[in-house]
């Protein structure tokens, strides 16, 4: 049977967080296209780690990493956003495993959460469809998607 877990990022998740950050499938889905450095990738992942308006999370199948999910929180005229991020390793794309990650997040925390989605990002549209998230507009190019679980 499988095991799927989400358990939080640390330091030591460094490497595998580049490398598929740095995959041309993520970056073609981000809003910076250009690849990052080693030395900015861990000055950042430092600073999201000791952030506390940012859960981060890997998930586990079987004890192999396949992917990674965060909120950024957002403070804007009182009003608190909480910006999702997520990827799955390429190689375990298209198994299912980004909708789970979605759902065992949103089951894990509460909030106000937004996905800035490019239009083109099909499995990305399709995963927060399936976990109830409505289409508020646009911003820009994006499709902003929301869904508050209280
Ligand atoms: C977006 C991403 C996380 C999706 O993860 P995944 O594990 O491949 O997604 P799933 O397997 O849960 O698939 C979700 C849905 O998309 C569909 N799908 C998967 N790949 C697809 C593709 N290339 N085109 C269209 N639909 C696709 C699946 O069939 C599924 O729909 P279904 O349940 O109706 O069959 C993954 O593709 C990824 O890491 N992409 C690069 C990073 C990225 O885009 N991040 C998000 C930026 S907003």
């Amino acid at each position: 049977m499988m095991n799927q877990v989400l358990r939080k990022a640390t330091l030591a998740d460094a490497g595998q967080l580049l490398e598929w950050r740095n995959d041309d499938g993520t970056r073609n889905n981000s809003n910076s296209t250009g690849l990052v450095s080693l030395d900015a990738h861990l000055a950042w992942l430092t600073k999201s780690l000791a952030d506390t308006g940012c859960r981060f999370y890997i998930m586990e199948v079987n004890k192999e990493a396949v992917g990674t999910i965060r909120d950024n929180l957002v403070q804007t005229e009182g009003c608190t956003k909480q910006y999702l991020s997520w990827t799955i390793a390429p190689v375990c794309r298209g198994k299912g495993y980004g909708t789970e990650m979605l759902h065992m997040f949103l089951k894990e925390n509460k909030g106000c959460f937004y996905a800035e989605i490019k239009p083109f990002n099909q499995s990305s549209i399709k995963m927060v469809e399936q976990n109830q998230f409505v289409l508020l507009g646009k911003a820009g190019e994006n499709l902003v998607y929301t869904r508050i679980v209280t």
